[in-house]
């Protein structure tokens, strides 16, 4: 199926631009605005200090990458941006930041999700950047760019990725437990998919998920049919955040750590999100180059 393989990318429809051209000759403010072109990066967010390195590191590469483009940040999270205001740190909702954004007089916008798979939030981020591409006097063009495992292909560069980040100090018998976040959304299907392919390179790759399936359950259960009694276990998240700290190795007696320490496993934790590795933001950043191309 090739269709699929093209970005879904939202422009600006053709309405907005011929609504500027009759504002031009109705002789008010109609006059062409200079290109301004801007990078918006969307993330759940975290409140976690030392979660923030993941985005710090996206935000380095970024710069590194495309250099001049002004680049701003947006959370999704109500709660996580109002645990932070607390702390005197101000983040955007995806709304506040476009607002903003309008208002400094960027005319091309490229919205990149830093979101592991197309889930919810990425739909609703979605909804939102096509309620601004109609605004009168609003954006020129503004695109949506795609999350971390979005089409087959990445499927192939986040697997490689996944292998060339196993921690070095594991040893030929032991498991490796990717703790993926789970959703309801029909995309949750990713971590199964995902957990196929890595186990094709690697069968002592599991992929479970802290809010779907495949649940820590059934993956102590695999474990425990192939007699495993150690593992590693890694976040799939891009930050290591809460669900790292306390659902994966958390002292609560169903941690993913005491679960599979009832089961006879030990485990080690790693606390690193994906976004704390170039390979992973790489691809982040491959999406935005393709949505920034459509600008
Ligand atoms: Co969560």
């Amino acid at each position: 199926m090739k269709q699929s393989r093209l970005p879904k990318f939202i422009f600006m429809s053709l309405v907005v631009v011929l609504g500027s051209i009759s504002l031009t000759f109705a002789g008010s403010h109609g006059h062409k605005k200079d290109t301004k072109k801007g990078i918006l990066l969307v993330a759940f967010g975290t409140s976690v200090p030392q979660a923030q390195k993941s985005f710090d590191h996206i935000a380095d590469m970024v710069g590194k990458e495309f250099g001049t483009i002004p680049v701003k940040w947006a959370y999704t999270s109500s709660i996580i941006r109002k645990k932070l205001a607390k702390q005197g740190k101000q983040l955007d909702s995806v709304e506040m930041a476009l607002v903003k954004m309008m208002e400094q007089g960027f005319t091309h916008v490229a919205v990149q999700s830093l979101h592991t798979i197309r889930g919810e939030e990425y739909d609703d981020l979605v909804k939102t950047v096509q309620a601004f591409s109609h605004l009168p006097d609003g954006f020129e063009k503004i695109i949506v760019g795609e999350p971390l495992l979005n089409l087959e292909d990445d499927m192939k560069t986040v697997t490689q990725a996944i292998i060339d980040n196993l921690p070095p100090q594991r040893t030929k018998n032991e498991a490796v437990v990717l703790m993926g976040h789970g959703t309801p959304h029909p995309s949750n299907a990713f971590y199964a998919a995902l957990m196929f392919h890595l186990q094709r390179k690697d069968p002592l790759v599991f992929v479970g998920t802290v809010e779907g399936s495949p649940d820590i359950t059934e993956i102590k259960d695999m474990m425990v049919e192939k007699k495993i009694s150690k593992a590693w276990l890694v976040p799939f998240m891009s930050v290591a955040g809460d669900h790292a700290m306390n659902d994966m190795a958390g002292d609560e007696e169903d941690s993913w750590k005491n679960i599979l320490g009832k089961a006879g496993i030990s485990s080690t934790p790693v606390m690193k999100g994906t976004a704390e590795y170039d390979n992973m933001v790489t691809i982040w950043i491959a999406h935005l180059k393709t949505a920034m191309s459509y600008l």
